[in-house]
């Protein structure tokens, strides 16, 4: 099987991911695995695909633990002596309430960070360096991973917002940016630094630091020696999960579009977008200047 393509997604036992694993399916020439934390959960996920006639490989896969990391890349290594496509999908959301003391908002807070951002990002330079040439990584962010969800016009959000967009941002300044964040909602002063008050805000920031670790990560693949390699990253929508306490309006499958579409962008192609914002109808949307086109 070596040298045979192979796409990976995360945390896809259940909605969009599970979606994104659907379509790729029927659209990937190659292996697709389905990860997932909890392997029973995932086998099952595997099962109801199987029983639509497809034919997904399974791997364990949880971002909150290295080890399990390195395990999915020495087999992909070993396997198929690479990587094709890589989704990262997997996330999660706490809201904060009104009524949650400071402790247990930093340590939801602490938490968020940690998983839809800390660990994507090390998921990522983990399996960085199996990808081969043409190969296309999708980052899912979100409507609230928009830069101008650091609302207002006062001078600490709009240097914030500098900061974040600046396309000279390292990753070294970002880890800091988030890593300052983190202090300031532990001692209760996050609003001081131009971070929104409300109680998305720990999503918010996590689904930002996606968003601009994408814009970075393609400036690298546009120097990189392997050729052709894109990263995009995209809001999927108001989608029907669990993560959206199944009040979203679109579809698993809606929802996996653009995602999916990202995912097997062709080879070679001028018109492709790169390190691109991606709203769930496949237009780009300006991540720096926006407008957004729709609160979701
Ligand atoms: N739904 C929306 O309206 C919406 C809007 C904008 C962006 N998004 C983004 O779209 C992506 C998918 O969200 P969804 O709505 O499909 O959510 P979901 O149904 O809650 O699925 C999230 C998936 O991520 C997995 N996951 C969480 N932590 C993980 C970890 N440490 N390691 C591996 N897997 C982990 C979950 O596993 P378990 O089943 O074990 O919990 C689950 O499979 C997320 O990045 C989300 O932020 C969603």
């Amino acid at each position: 099987m070596a040298g045979s393509r192979v796409a990976v997604v995360t945390g896809a036992n259940q909605g969009i991911g599970f979606a994104t694993v659907k379509e790729l399916c029927r659209t990937f020439d190659g292996s697709v695995y389905l990860t997932s934390r909890n392997e029973n959960l995932g086998r099952a996920a595997v099962e109801e695909l199987e029983k639509l006639g497809l034919r997904p490989k399974y791997h364990q896969l949880d971002i909150d633990d290295e080890s399990s990391v390195l395990r999915l890349r020495d087999y992909l290594k070993a396997t198929y002596g690479g990587l094709d496509i890589l989704v990262n999908n997997a996330a999660m959301l706490i809201l904060a309430k009104d009524e949650d003391s400071r402790e247990l908002f930093a340590e939801n807070t602490r938490s968020v960070v940690q998983t839809n951002f800390f660990n994507t990002f090390r998921v990522c330079n983990i399996l960085f360096p199996l990808l081969r040439p043409h190969a296309r990584v999708v980052n899912l962010s979100s409507s609230m991973g928009h830069i101008s969800q650091i609302e207002g016009q006062s001078e600490a959000a709009s240097t914030l917002r500098a900061k974040f967009s600046s396309p000279d941002l390292s990753y070294k300044e970002l880890l800091k940016l988030m890593n300052d964040f983190l202090d300031a909602v532990k001692r209760g002063d996050h609003a001081d630094y131009g971070w929104p008050r409300k109680n998305w805000v720990s999503y918010i920031a996590s689904k930002i630091a996606v968003s601009a670790m994408t814009r970075i990560q393609q400036r690298d693949f546009d120097v990189d020696p392997r050729e052709d390699i894109i990263i995009n990253h995209v809001h999927p929508g108001y989608v029907n999960t669990k993560m959206a306490s199944f009040k979203g309006v679109l579809t698993i499958e809606q929802g996996a579009a653009a995602p999916s579409w990202l995912a097997m962008l062709p080879p070679n192609d001028a018109t492709n977008p790169k390190g691109a914002y991606v709203w769930h109808d496949k237009t780009i949307v300006d991540w720096v200047k926006g407008p957004l086109p729709a609160e979701y």
